[in-house]
C-alpha cells in the first residue's frame, strides 16, 4: 500500500509536468485564453501551477512506459469507453490539488468553453491519496499567511481570485459539504474561519450547515455575505480587495448570522409566527449553544426580539431542554 501511494504521487506529479507544460503550447492558445478572460495573472496561474489537457493528447501511453496499468487506474484520472482509455480531463484548464506538503495529489479540470454541455468541473475521485473531504484547495499556501484566520470559499476561482488581490488565507471546499476532517484541518494552523460561500440558495444553506460544524469543532466562525455579486472570485473583481476586506470586517458571527436568517423568516408582529419563532429559536439557536454565558447572551436577544420576559424564556427553555 505505501508503496503504491508512492507511485501515485510520482504519477500525479509526472501528469502535474505534462498538464503545466501544454498550457504554453502554442497548439494550446486558446486554454491561456481562457486564463486571460477570467483575469488570471501569469505568475498566478504559476503560483497554481495550472495547467491544460489537450483533447488529443498520449498522457496514458506516456505513462504506460513508467506505471503498471494497476497504478495508472489507481489514479482515476482515465476512464475507458469502447476499450480506449482517455483522461477525464480532456479540454480542460487544469488546477492540481496539492496536499500540505506541497505534493499533487488530485486535479481539478475546467471546461474553456461556456458553450460546452459538458459539467463545468472535473474532479479526481477519491483515490488512495485523495479524498475530497479531507483535503482544502489553497491551504498548503494559505496555512503560511500570516492572517489570525482562514476565508473558507467554494471553488478553485474564488481561491486565486483571492490570493491574486494578496488575500492569502483563503482555502477552498471544492463545492463539497464541509466536514469534520476540515475543521480539524483548519485548527492545526489557526482557530478562526472568515466563511464567505456563494451567495446563492444553495451557498447561504451550506453556510449555516458549515457554520455549526466548525463552530462545534471549536473553530471561532463568522459568516461573510457577498451583495451584488454571486462568489467572491466575481466580487472581488467587480467591487476591489478594499470592498471584500471591509466586507470581512462586517462579517458576523456565526449565531448572529443565523439569528438573522431565522427572523428573516417571520412576521413577528404576528402572534402564531411569533411563537413558531420563538420555538425554532430554541431548536436551532440555544440549544447548539453550550457555552452558558453565550447562551444567555441569545435569550436576551430572543427577549429583545419578541417582547417576551428573559426570565420565562429561561423558564421555557429549561423545561423543554430537561424533556
Ligand atoms: P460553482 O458552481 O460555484 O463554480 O462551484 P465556480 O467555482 O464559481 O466556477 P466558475 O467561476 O464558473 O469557474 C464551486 C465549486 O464546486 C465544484 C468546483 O470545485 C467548483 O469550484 N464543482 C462545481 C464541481 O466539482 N463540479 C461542478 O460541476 C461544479
Ligand atoms: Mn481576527
Ligand atoms: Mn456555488
Ligand atoms: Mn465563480
Ligand atoms: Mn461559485
Amino acid at each position: 500500500l505505501a508503496k503504491q501511494k508512492e507511485e501515485l504521487i510520482n504519477l500525479h506529479k509526472d501528469c502535474f509536468e505534462y498538464f503545466r507544460e501544454q498550457l504554453y503550447l502554442r497548439k494550446n492558445i486558446e486554454a491561456v485564453k481562457y486564463i486571460i478572460k477570467r483575469r488570471i495573472a501569469k505568475d498566478t496561474a504559476k503560483r497554481f501551477g495550472l495547467g491544460f489537457c489537450p483533447e488529443k493528447n498520449d498522457l496514458y501511453d506516456r505513462l504506460s512506459q513508467k506505471y503498471s496499468k494497476e497504478i495508472i487506474d489507481l489514479s482515476g484520472i482515465f476512464l475507458e469507453r469502447n476499450g480506449k482509455n482517455y483522461c477525464r480531463f480532456e479540454g480542460r484548464l487544469i488546477f492540481p490539488i496539492f496536499d500540505t506538503m506541497n505534493r499533487v495529489i488530485a486535479f481539478g479540470g475546467r471546461i474553456i468553453s461556456d458553450a460546452s454541455a459538458a459539467p463545468k468541473y472535473m474532479n479526481s475521485p477519491d483515490t488512495l491519496i485523495f479524498s475530497k473531504s479531507r483535503i482544502l484547495y489553497g491551504l498548503n499556501i494559505a496555512k503560511q499567511s500570516k492572517e489570525n484566520e482562514f476565508v473558507v470559499v467554494e471553488g478553485y476561482m474564488d481561491v486565486i481570485a483571492l490570493h491574486q488581490e494578496g488575500i492569502d488565507n483563503a482555502v477552498g471546499v471544492l463545492g463539497t459539504a464541509l466536514t469534520q476532517d476540515h475543521s480539524f484541518l483548519l485548527r492545526r494552523y489557526k482557530n478562526e474561519v472568515v466563511l464567505c460561500l456563494d451567495s446563492d440558495e444553495a451557498g447561504k444553506k451550506a453556510a449555516i450547515r458549515s457554520a455549526d460544524i466548525l463552530y462545534q469543532n471549536g473553530l471561532m466562525v463568522r459568516v461573510m455575505e457577498l451583495e451584488g455579486a454571486k462568489d467572491p472570485d466575481e466580487y472581488i473583481k467587480r467591487f476591489g480587495k478594499d470592498a471584500f476586506l471591509l466586507k470581512k470586517q462586517n462579517s458576523m458571527f456565526v449565531i448572529d448570522y443565523k439569528v438573522k436568517e431565522l427572523k428573516n423568516q417571520y412576521d413577528l408582529t404576528k402572534s402564531d409566527q411569533k411563537f413558531r419563532f420563538v420555538r425554532e429559536y430554541f431548536e436551532k439557536i440555544l440549544i447548539p449553544i453550550s457555552n452558558e454565558v453565550e447562551r444567555q447572551e441569545y435569550i436576551k436577544k430572543l427577549s429583545d426580539l419578541t417582547g417576551v420576559n428573559e426570565n420565562v424564556i429561561s423558564k421555557e427553555f429549561s423545561k423543554t431542554t430537561q424533556k
